[in-house]
């Protein structure tokens, strides 16, 4: 998600922008600019953080009381300064900024190129900066108008501001991105979400899709572009802080991003065909295979493992990264690592991948964060497009993980495209599987389980991972001590531990429905208290929670509720599910 800030006022606008885009910087960026307005068109722009380009920018050369500033999230294309927002026509007389995607912006730009113009990105947001040049040139009736024949133009989705160094307003347009408009004592604040907002003030309007608010020093004046009149906008106070505005309707982020799967998991197997074939030709000419990552990266790449062995033939070796360099003697330049992490700057994942290197190994790197360092690190990389994720627990980037990384293995199989319609149809589940009856279920088993010394795990193939990240989550958010076992080693060992109402997860399938079934005779035969998780219920469950039976995407499908229960769990503890105590999101030292 790009963040989009501007003001027009009595004040200078660039400490305004700044704060702003400071207060955007959650959403997660990688690129970084502001334009203000003076007797001409000001522009700093760079790749990095903001406290950087403070350092970097000539703020100095940013004068004047109307900017606008961009944070730039790339989820397609090179994070480059040349990428980055603001974007200028050629003449440097008209600056915008975007969120969203110009789908129409290939055929946009063949025309106007036909026309002269000079392009100097490989944005689709560029577009619309020479678009209102173009139709300035072709009517000369003023900024505001060349700008809605514009934005007319435009398919797809945008929020976006354009200044012009000829005249003193901001113009915004809002189709399907969110942008609304503070309306401070000391002018007019935009922004991509009211948050960054609140320090200025609690008097906002949010713009519906097709509005164009036109803000000049005094008024702002709403047009339709709809229905091409003049329309008026209510404003409404905001009676949230800042820290809620950003959660909006979640009480937390985690509650949030749980929420997001159903459309993550989707946007996980967009890929990029070419890149997946160098993947799959990578693996194929491999001699040796290694998935490495941490916490849950790990449990998706154990995961990939059982996926890589049972539907795509190929043996795969997974190791926990900050174990790899007990490996490092097996590395040849034959070798293949899969280096899995959300954040692409775990310490322990970075300094695996770098002994890979050193042996001369190949790297596909799978990440959440084109900026990262993993992206710079990796010779293929995959991105998983999961959008920021602010909880320290990895929700929504866990699933997204296990959905590439089935897509890999179905497409080792010849079996992509199958692979890609299984995902699409689990959609609907994952939707019931986060709606608020499920929801209510698990709050009720919290209510069980909150007080709880110990739970347990267990699970076989697919679902041992899962049983293996539930734990995680549980004991991570909750602080209950947490263990997963694979089902079989119950005997082995730790069925000493079960005594008179201790809790037992059994993940099952229809796969190993039999012998996960006969663990849980173990448990209940000694008091244990079994929680089934699957598609039918049982006679050996003290309590059940019902799942489709979904098979190889069965991970993705129980871990859900697990997540929520997780979540409940700490919520009864009163514990901050979003911030728990020790843990950071990114753990950068070794
Ligand atoms: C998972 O909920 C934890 N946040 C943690 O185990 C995490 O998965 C681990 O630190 C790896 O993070 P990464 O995916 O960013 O490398």
């Amino acid at each position: 998600m790009c963040g989009i800030i501007g003001y027009i006022g009595r004040e200078e606008a660039t400490p305004i922008l700044l704060k702003g885009l400071k207060n955007l910087e959650y959403r997660g960026y990688d690129s970084v600019g502001m334009a203000t307005k003076s007797d001409r068109i000001n522009i700093c722009k760079g790749v990095g953080k903001i406290d950087r380009a403070i350092i970097d920018f000539d703020l100095t050369a940013l004068k004047g009381n109307i900017g606008i500033g961009h944070t730039r999230w790339a989820t397609h294309g090179v994070v480059s300064v040349a990428n980055a927002h603001p974007h200028t026509d050629c003449k440097k007389s008209v600056a915008i900024v975007h969120n969203g995607i110009i789908e129409n912006h290939q055929e946009i730009k063949e025309k106007l190129k036909a026309k002269g113009h000079i392009f100097s990105s490989d944005t689709d947001s560029e577009v619309i900066a020479h678009l209102i040049e173009e139709k300035l040139e072709q009517d000369r009736r003023g900024f505001e108008k060349a700008c809605m024949e514009a934005f007319k133009e435009l398919h797809g989705s945008y929020a976006l501001l354009a200044i012009s160094r000829d005249e003193n307003r901001i113009v915004a347009a809002r189709k399907d991105s969110p942008l609304v408009i503070g309306l401070a004592e000391s002018g007019t604040i935009f922004s991509s979400d009211v948050s960054a907002l609140l320090e200025w003030t609690r008097k906002v309007v949010y713009l519906q899709n097709y509005d164009v608010a036109v803000a000049c020093k005094k008024e702002v004046v709403f047009h339709s572009l709809m229905h091409d009149e003049q329309i008026s906008r209510e404003s409404d106070t905001v009676e949230w802080n800042a820290e809620q505005a950003r959660k909006g309707k979640f009480e937390h982020f985690m509650l949030k991003e749980i929420a997001e799967q159903a459309e993550t998991i989707c946007r996980a197997i967009q890929q990029d065909d070419t890149v997946v074939e160098r993947v799959l030709e990578e693996v194929k000419k491999a001699k040796g295979i290694f998935f490495v990552g941490c916490g849950s990266s790990y449990h998706a790449c154990l995961t990939g493992s059982y996926l890589f062995s049972k539907v795509a033939g190929v043996h795969v070796n997974v190791v926990v990264a900050s174990e790899f360099e007990n490996y490092e003697h097996f590395l040849t330049c034959d070798t293949l690592v899969f280096a899995v992490s959300q954040s692409g700057e775990t310490a322990d994942v970075l300094d695996a991948v770098r002994a890979a290197r050193r042996r001369g190994s190949r790297v596909i790197a799978i990440t959440n964060v084109i900026g990262s360092s993993l992206v710079r690190e990796g010779d293929e990389l995959l991105l998983m497009n999961s959008g920021p994720e602010i909880c320290v627990l990895s929700t929504k980037t866990y699933t997204s993980q296990l959905m590439l990384i089935s897509l890999l293995a179905y497409a080792l199989a010849g079996r992509k495209e199958e692979c890609s319609s299984l995902i699409k149809s689990l959609f609907l589940e994952v939707c019931n599987l986060t709606s608020k009856s499920m929801h209510e279920d698990l709050k009720m088993l919290a209510g069980l389980l909150y007080q709880k010394e110990h739970i347990y795990m267990i699970g076989r193939g697919l679902q041992f991972a899962t049983a293996r990240e539930a734990a995680l989550k549980i004991k991570e958010v909750s602080y209950i001590h947490t263990e997963a076992l694979a089902g079989g080693e119950l005997k082995h060992g730790p069925l000493a531990l079960i005594e008179e109402g201790t809790p037992v997860f059994a993940f099952v399938s229809e796969d190993n429905w039999d012998k996960t079934r006969s663990n849980a005779e173990e448990v209940r035969a000694r008091g244990g208290m079994v929680i089934g998780v699957s598609a039918r219920d049982d006679e050996v469950f003290d309590y059940w929670i019902r799942v489709p039976e979904c098979r190889d995407f069965n991970p993705v499908i129980q871990a859900i509720p697990m997540q929520l229960l997780a979540y409940e769990l700490a919520v009864k503890r009163e514990l901050d599910p979003d911030k728990p105590r020790n843990l950071a999101k990114c753990v950068t030292v070794l």
